[in-house]
Parts: structure tokens; C-alpha cells; sequence
């Protein structure tokens, strides 16, 4: 047999077997994006990264907790130097939808004066947050700010945002895994997913 990664293999019989009760995959109505497919992008990001940010003071900004599964990969596809912090923010409101308003919950532990700032999301919905963060981390008066997101929800956009660089473009669906929640569950599926809508609104089965 031909040798594989050992992430790919443990994906692909994962994804022929069948679904065993109990299991998250039972709540997936299909696989949007693969965990191959995701791979593949985050090594070409990786590679644009270093070519941008060479010799240059580089400072990766997580915004918690949707991108802890994005990041780990990404910061190992990054091979120049750079650093981590990380960022907790929280919106008002309904769980499934922004509301606007913008909680910051775990400030950066460092300033981020004078670095290369770069911002990375799982996804970008309405827009909200980064327009947030954007203004906060300007007023900081780092040497850039930019924003790498892995998914964009370009339908559902509220404000206007600069998006240097996006993983995958993505309907308006329900989508979860590769750090993407519902309910704080299925972060922990290796590709994205579309939810059931009977898991998110009971008694639509
Ligand atoms: C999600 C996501 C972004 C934000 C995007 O975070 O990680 O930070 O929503 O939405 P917006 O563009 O409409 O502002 P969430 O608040 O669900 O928290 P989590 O990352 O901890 O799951």
C-alpha cells in the first residue's frame, strides 16, 4: 500500500466507514469541505505567508475559540519565524447569528505596536467582529494588520472588511468542524460539515 500521512489516512477510512451511532458524523448532512481539501489550502497559505512576511516581525493573532484548529495547522505550513497570541471575543445575542456588538473576553497578552499583525478566523459571517478587532488593533498602531481567514460567508456580509487572504468561500449554511461549532460541539471533526437543520431546529426531520 502506497504510504500516506497519517492525518489523510485516518480522514479517508473514517469517511468509508459507516457512521457509528453515537458518533458527531451522525449529525452531518454532508462534507462541505475535505480534510484534504483543507490541508492543501493551508499549505498553499503557509507558503504565501512566508513569502510576504520574510524578514519581517510576524505576530499570528487567534481569535478564540473557532480558529485553535486552523492556526495549529497554519503556523506549522508557516516556516519563517513568528509568534502567537490569542484573542477571546464573544457577541450578544442569539448563538447562531452576530449581533453586532462585540465582547472581548481574553485581551492579547502582548502589544502588537510596531509588528507585522496578522489576524486569523475560522470564518467571517457578517463581518462584525473583524470590523471590531480591526479598529482595535489599529488604534494600537501596529507596522500592518491583515486578516487570513479559512471560510468566508460572503452572502451574509453587514460590513465591509479587508480579507487579504480566504481559505474557502462558503454558502449560507449551517457549517461546523475544523474548530466550527454548534452548541460548543464538533470542533473537533477534521473536515466542514453541513449540520442537519433538525440538530439546530428540532422537529424539522
Ligand atoms: C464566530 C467566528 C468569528 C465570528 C464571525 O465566533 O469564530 O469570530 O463568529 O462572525 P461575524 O463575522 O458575524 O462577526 P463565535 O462568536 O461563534 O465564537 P467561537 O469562535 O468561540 O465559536
Amino acid at each position: 500500500m502506497a504510504e500516506r500521512s497519517p492525518g489523510v489516512a485516518v480522514v479517508n477510512e473514517e469517511r468509508a466507514d459507516a457512521c457509528v451511532q453515537g458518533q458527531l458524523c451522525q449529525d452531518i448532512e454532508r462534507v462541505l469541505i475535505s480534510a484534504e481539501e483543507i490541508q492543501g489550502r493551508v499549505r498553499e497559505l503557509g507558503s504565501q505567508i512566508n513569502e510576504r512576511y520574510a524578514g519581517k516581525d510576524l505576530l499570528l493573532i487567534a481569535v478564540l475559540k473557532g480558529s485553535i484548529v486552523f492556526i495549529a495547522d497554519l503556523m506549522r505550513a508557516i516556516s519563517i519565524p513568528h509568534e502567537v497570541d490569542f484573542l477571546a471575543t464573544s457577541s450578544y445575542g442569539a448563538s447562531s447569528t452576530s449581533s453586532g456588538v462585540v465582547r472581548i473576553l481574553k485581551d492579547l497578552n502582548e502589544p502588537i505596536e510596531g509588528r507585522h499583525a496578522l489576524v486569523v478566523e475560522d470564518i467571517i459571517d457578517s463581518g462584525q467582529t473583524l470590523a471590531y478587532l480591526t479598529r482595535l488593533f489599529s488604534a494600537r498602531n501596529p507596522a500592518s494588520l491583515e486578516v487570513v481567514t479559512l471560510l468566508d460567508k460572503p452572502t451574509r456580509r453587514e460590513v465591509d472588511i479587508d480579507v487579504l487572504w480566504t481559505g474557502f468561500s462558503v454558502p449560507n449554511e449551517f457549517v461546523i468542524g475544523y474548530g466550527l461549532d454548534f452548541n460548543q460541539k464538533y470542533r473537533n471533526l477534521p473536515y466542514i460539515g453541513v449540520l442537519k437543520p433538525e440538530v439546530y431546529e428540532p422537529g424539522t426531520e
